[in-house]
C-alpha cells in the first residue's frame, strides 16, 4: 500500500476511501505512470450528478439499488457512484474508459478489494481466505451484478431459491445433476437452495459448508435436529465422521439418500470381521453370534437397530 501513499494521502479522507482507492484504479499504478514518462493527472470526486449527465439510465436505475443508501452516508453523500468506481473527474471530462475503474474488468483480487472495503466485516464473509471461491478467483461480480434492474437483477434473483440454484448450477453442473437422482433434497423443486447447506462466500468448514446455528457441526442439523444429539449412546460415525459417511447429501439412487443400495452392506462395511475399508476409515464391533446373516430377518439391520443415529435407551441402538 505504501507505494500509493503519495498519490492518495490528500484523498484519504477516511479509511474507507483509502482502501477503495488503493485497491482500484489502474491509472494510479506507479509503474504504468513511469512508463508514460509523466505523472498521472490526479482525479477528484466529480459527484453522482456529473455521472448522471452521461449515464442517464444507470443513474436513474440506481435510485432503486440497495447501494443508493450510500448517497445518504456521511462519507459518500452525493458521490456514491465513486465509492465503487473511484474518483471520476478525469473520466467525466475525457469520457474515456481508461480513466475510470470498471470493477468487472479488474483482476478478481482487485474487484473483491473494492467490495470488501465495505463488506469485509460482515459475518457471512468470515473465513473467505479458506473458501473455495476466493481461492479460485471467483470474484464478487461473478455472482453479483450491480446495475441490472427488475427480475434480471442479482439483488432480486438471489433472494429466491430458484435464482440461487440457477446461478450455482451454471458453474457446478455435476452437483446440480446429482439432484436429478430419484432421492434428493428438493433443490430442483425450489424448496431448498444450495445455500441452505453452503455459504457462497466462505466458511471455516470444508466444502464451504454452513455451520449449524448451534455450533461447529454442518448445517444438516438445523433441519434434522433429531439427529443432533447428544445421545447417551452415540453411534460413533455419526458423531466423528459426519453425515456423508452414510448419506449422499445432494442426491442418490438409493432410498434415504444412502451411499449403498442395501443397508446391511452399508453396516457390514464397518461391522464385520473382514477388514474392509469403510468410507470413514473406522471399524465398528462385530455383531454378536446370534445374528444369523444367512437369515433374511437379520439382514435388514435397521428394523431392529432403529436408533441408528444415536439412542438414549441402550448401547444396542435398538430404540
Ligand atoms: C461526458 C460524459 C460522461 C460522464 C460525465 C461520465 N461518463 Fe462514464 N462513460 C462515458 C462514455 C462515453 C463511456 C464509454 C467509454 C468507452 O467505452 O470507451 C463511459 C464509460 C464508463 C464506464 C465503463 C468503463 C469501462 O471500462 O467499461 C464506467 C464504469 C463509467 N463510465 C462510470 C462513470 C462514473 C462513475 C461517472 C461519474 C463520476 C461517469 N462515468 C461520468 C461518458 C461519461
Ligand atoms: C456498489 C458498487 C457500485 C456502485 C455504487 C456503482 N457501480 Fe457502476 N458498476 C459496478 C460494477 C461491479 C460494474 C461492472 C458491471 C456489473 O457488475 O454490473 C459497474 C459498471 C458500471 C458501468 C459500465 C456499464 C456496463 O454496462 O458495462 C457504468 C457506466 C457504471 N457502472 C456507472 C455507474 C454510475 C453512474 C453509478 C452511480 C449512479 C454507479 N455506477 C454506481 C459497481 C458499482
Ligand atoms: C462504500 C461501501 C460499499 C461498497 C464499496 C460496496 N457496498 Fe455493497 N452494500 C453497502 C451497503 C451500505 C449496503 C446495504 C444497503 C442497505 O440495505 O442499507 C450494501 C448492500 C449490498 C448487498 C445486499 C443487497 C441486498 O439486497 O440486501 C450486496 C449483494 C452487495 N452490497 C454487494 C456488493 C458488491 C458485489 C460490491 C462490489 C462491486 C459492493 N457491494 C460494494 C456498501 C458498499
Ligand atoms: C459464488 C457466488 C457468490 C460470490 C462469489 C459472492 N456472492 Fe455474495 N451472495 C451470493 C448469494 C447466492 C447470496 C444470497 C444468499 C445468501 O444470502 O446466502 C449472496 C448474498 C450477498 C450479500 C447479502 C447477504 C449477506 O450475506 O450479507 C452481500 C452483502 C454479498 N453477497 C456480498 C458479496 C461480496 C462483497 C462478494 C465478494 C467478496 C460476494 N458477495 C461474492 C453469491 C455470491
Ligand atoms: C462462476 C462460476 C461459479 C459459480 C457461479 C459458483 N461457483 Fe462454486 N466454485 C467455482 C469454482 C471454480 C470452484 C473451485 C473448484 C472446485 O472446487 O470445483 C468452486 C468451488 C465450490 C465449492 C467447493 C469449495 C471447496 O472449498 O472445496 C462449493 C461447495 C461451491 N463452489 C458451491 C457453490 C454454490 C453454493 C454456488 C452458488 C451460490 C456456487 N458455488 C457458484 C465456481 C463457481
Ligand atoms: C443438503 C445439503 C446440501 C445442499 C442443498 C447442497 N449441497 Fe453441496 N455439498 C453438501 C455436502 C455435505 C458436501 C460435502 C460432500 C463431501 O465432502 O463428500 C457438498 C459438496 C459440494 C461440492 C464439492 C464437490 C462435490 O461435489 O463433492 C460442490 C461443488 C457443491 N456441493 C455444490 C453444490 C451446489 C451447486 C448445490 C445446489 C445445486 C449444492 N451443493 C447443494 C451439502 C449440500
Ligand atoms: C434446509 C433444511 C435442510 C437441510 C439444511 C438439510 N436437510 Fe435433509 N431434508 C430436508 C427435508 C425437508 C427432507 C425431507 C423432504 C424431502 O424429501 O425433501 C430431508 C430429507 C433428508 C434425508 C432423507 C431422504 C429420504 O429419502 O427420506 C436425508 C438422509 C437427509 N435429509 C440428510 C441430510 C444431510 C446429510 C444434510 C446435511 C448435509 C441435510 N439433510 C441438510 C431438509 C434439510
Ligand atoms: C452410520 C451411517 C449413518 C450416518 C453417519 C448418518 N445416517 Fe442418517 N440414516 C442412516 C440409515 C441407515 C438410515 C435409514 C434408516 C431406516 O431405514 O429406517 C438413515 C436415515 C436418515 C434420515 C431419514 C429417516 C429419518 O430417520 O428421519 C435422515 C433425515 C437422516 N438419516 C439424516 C442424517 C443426518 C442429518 C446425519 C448426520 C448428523 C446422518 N443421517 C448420519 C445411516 C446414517
Ligand atoms: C463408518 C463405519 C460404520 C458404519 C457404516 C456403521 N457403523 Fe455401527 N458402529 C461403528 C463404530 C466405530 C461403532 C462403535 C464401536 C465401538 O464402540 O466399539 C459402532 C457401533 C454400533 C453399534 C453399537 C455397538 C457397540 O458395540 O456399541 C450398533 C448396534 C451399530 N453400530 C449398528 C450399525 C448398523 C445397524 C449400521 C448400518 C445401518 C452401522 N452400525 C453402520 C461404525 C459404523
Ligand atoms: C432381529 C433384530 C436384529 C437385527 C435384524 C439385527 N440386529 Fe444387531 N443386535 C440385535 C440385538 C437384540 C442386539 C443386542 C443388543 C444389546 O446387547 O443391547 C444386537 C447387537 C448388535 C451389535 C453389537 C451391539 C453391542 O451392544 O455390542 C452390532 C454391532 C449389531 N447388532 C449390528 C447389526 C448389523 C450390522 C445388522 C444387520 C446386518 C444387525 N445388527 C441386525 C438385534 C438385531
Amino acid at each position: 500500500m505504501t507505494r500509493f501513499r503519495n498519490l492518495i494521502i490528500p484523498l484519504a479522507v477516511c479509511a474507507l476511501a483509502f482502501t477503495v482507492q488503493a485497491a482500484g484504479p489502474a491509472r494510479q499504478d506507479p509503474k504504468e505512470a513511469a512508463a508514460k514518462q509523466a505523472p498521472p493527472a490526479k482525479a477528484e470526486y466529480a459527484g453522482s450528478e456529473a455521472c448522471a449527465g452521461c449515464h442517464e439510465d444507470i443513474s436513474k436505475a440506481f435510485a432503486k439499488n440497495p447501494h443508493f443508501n450510500l448517497e445518504k452516508n456521511k462519507h459518500w453523500e452525493g458521490k456514491a457512484c465513486e465509492a465503487c468506481h473511484g474518483m471520476g473527474s478525469k473520466h467525466a471530462e475525457s469520457a474515456s474508459a481508461e480513466d475510470i475503474v470498471n470493477p468487472a474488468k479488474q483482476t478478481p483480487g482487485k474487484t473483491d478489494a473494492i467490495c470488501l472495503a465495505c463488506h469485509r466485516n460482515q459475518s457471512t464473509q468470515v473465513g473467505r481466505i479458506q473458501g473455495g471461491h476466493s481461492r479460485n478467483a471467483i470474484a464478487c461480480t461473478s455472482c453479483h451484478d450491480m446495475h441490472k434492474t427488475g427480475a434480471e437483477s442479482s439483488f432480486v434473483r438471489l433472494k429466491r431459491n430458484a435464482g440461487i440454484n440457477q446461478l450455482c448450477g451454471s458453474c457446478h453442473t455435476a452437483a446440480a445433476a446429482a439432484f436429478m437422482k430419484p432421492h434428493h433434497h428438493k433443490v430442483p423443486e425450489g424448496a431448498m437452495a444450495c445455500t441452505s447447506c453452503h455459504n457462497p462466500h466462505s466458511s471455516f468448514m470444508s466444502r464451504n459448508l454452513r455451520q449449524a446455528s448451534t455450533g461447529s457441526e454442518p448445517a444438516c442439523v438445523n433441519c434434522h435436529g433429531d439427529k443432533r444429539g447428544p445421545f447417551v449412546f452415540e453411534h460413533a460415525p455419526v458423531r466423528t465422521d459426519g453425515c456423508n459417511t452414510c448419506h449422499e447429501p445432494h442426491g442418490s439412487v438409493n432410498p434415504r439418500m444412502l451411499i449403498r443400495q442395501d443397508i446391511s452392506l452399508l453396516c457390514m462395511e464397518c461391522h464385520s470381521n473382514l477388514q474392509s475399508p469403510s468410507p470413514g476409515g473406522s471399524l465398528g464391533g462385530v455383531p454378536p453370534a446370534f445374528h444369523n446373516m444367512l437369515a433374511p430377518r437379520f439382514r435388514n439391520c435397521t428394523t431392529c437397530h432403529q436408533k441408528i443415529h444415536g439412542s438414549n435407551a441402550g448401547k444396542g441402538l435398538l430404540r
